[in-house]
């Protein structure tokens, strides 16, 4: 092996291991973890949510069915809250459909209402869109 060779192989060698090492920090950080934990009730919640597609007529944040209202805030706004979200589960107004739901499983939609109400609001009239297309939120209601 000629000198150059020796000294090409240890330069790969080296970059090979700074592209691990690199790799590892990366892939082993949590600064992306998602800060929201769905756990316990609400987590049941997420799952009633899906299963009888309430999505398909509500939105968060905007995104879902038209059919019925937003709910991202339904549970903090003005003479709502708990109770009245409980209200309209089982009882079939409009086109919403009547569900069977139990105490437990209206607690538990209630448990993940409240905690999608509790990473913002929507719509958010406060927000700054500057020139260069980043928004600024104000979270302040
Ligand atoms: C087929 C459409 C449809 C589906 C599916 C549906 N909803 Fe509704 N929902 C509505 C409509 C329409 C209203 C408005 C009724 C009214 O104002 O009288 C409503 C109202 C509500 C309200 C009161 C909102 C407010 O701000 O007044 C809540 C809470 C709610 N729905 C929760 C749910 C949940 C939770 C699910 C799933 C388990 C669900 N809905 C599934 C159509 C639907």
């Amino acid at each position: 092996m000629t000198k150059k060779t020796k000294y090409n192989i240890a330069i790969i060698s080296f970059l090979l291991t700074l592209f691990v090492v690199f790799n590892g920090f990366i892939y082993t950080s949590n600064e992306n973890e998602n800060p929201i934990k769905l756990t316990g009730h609400a987590l049941q919640g997420q799952r009633l949510w899906q299963e009888n597609n309430c999505w398909s007529c509500h939105q968060i944040y905007g995104l879902g069915g038209y059919l019925g209202p937003d709910l991202t805030n339904v549970y903090s706004a003005k003479n709502k809250g708990p109770e009245y979200i409980k209200a309209f589960l089982n009882s079939g107004v409009k086109t919403m459909p009547k569900f069977n739901f139990s105490e437990t499983e209206k607690e538990a939609l209630v448990a993940y209402l409240k905690l999608l109400d509790s990473t913002g609001y929507f719509p958010n009239y406060n927000a700054k869109f500057k020139p260069n297309g980043w928004v600024e939120l104000d979270y302040k209601k």
